[in-house]
């Protein structure tokens, strides 16, 4: 059975955008894949806090306390790494993604649990097979032209994506929310897009299995650091 794991982050609770894409997204997927778990984030209502110096020192090796107290890293972690499916929520904020989301990925962004250097190259330690879908809104519009050298929201998303082992990357934008003569049919297209990808999807993620049979949480290389 799929998992999805939905971070919702816009902090306009009414009329967001990218909240109504996101809902659309996993409305349409149930609807074909009823038995999938779904695990929700509201970050925005919800804000998980900036690291704390007790929590930055126990997320690095050798740093923290000997049993440090992980707590809801813990937790976030675990619901990244049961996800087959992470779909996001993303406003553009000052060109780049909501700090929610930041707080949400310094959390889970971790050495040794869902990246590691090897041989000094980074290497991504989440179970492979996952996928990322975000919807992006923003006032103007940044997907190409001039304009995308100052969209510093999805290059970072796809890199730390990566940079943990997940390089299937859906961006689906919804632009010029700040011009509504423009907004409304880019939001539209984002709409379609949104029903679309849940129609296209479903099956096509099957839980990553080993060998054995067995579907792995963590890399062998993971579990020796
Ligand atoms: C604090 C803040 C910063 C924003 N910064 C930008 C920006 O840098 N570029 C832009 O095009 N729109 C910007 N916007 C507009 C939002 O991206 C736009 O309203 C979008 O629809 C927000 O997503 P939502 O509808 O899901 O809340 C900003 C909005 C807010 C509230």
């Amino acid at each position: 059975m799929p998992n999805l794991l939905v971070l919702q982050n816009s902090a306009n609770l009414e009329t967001s955008v990218s909240r109504r894409l996101v809902a659309t997204f996993v409305e349409a997927y149930v609807k074909r894949h009823p038995d999938a778990e779904i695990v929700h984030r509201d970050l925005a209502r919800n804000p998980l806090p900036h690291l704390s110096p007790s929590l930055a020192a126990a997320l690095l090796p050798g740093q923290g306390a000997a049993t440090p107290d992980l707590g809801s890293a813990d937790i976030l972690t675990e619901e990244l790494e049961a996800a087959d499916i992470i779909v996001i929520g993303a406003p553009f904020y000052n060109f780049t993604i909501p700090s929610t989301l930041k707080a949400w990925l310094d959390h889970v962004v971790r050495v040794g649990r869902t990246f590691a250097y090897v041989d000094g190259a980074p290497r991504g330690l989440l179970p492979p097979g996952k996928k990322v879908i975000a919807f992006v809104a923003s006032g103007g519009a940044y997907g190409d032209g001039p304009a995308s050298a100052m969209d510093f929201a999805t290059p970072y998303l796809r890199f730390i994506f990566g940079f943990m082992g997940v390089t299937d990357i859906e961006i689906v934008r919804a632009e010029w929310q700040a011009v509504p003569e423009r907004g409304a049919s880019s939001a539209q297209a984002a709409t379609e897009r949104a029903r679309n990808l849940a129609a296209q999807i479903g099956t096509a993620i099957p839980p990553y299995q080993q060998p054995d049979g067995s579907i792995p949480r963590r890399s062998g290389l993971a579990a020796s650091l």
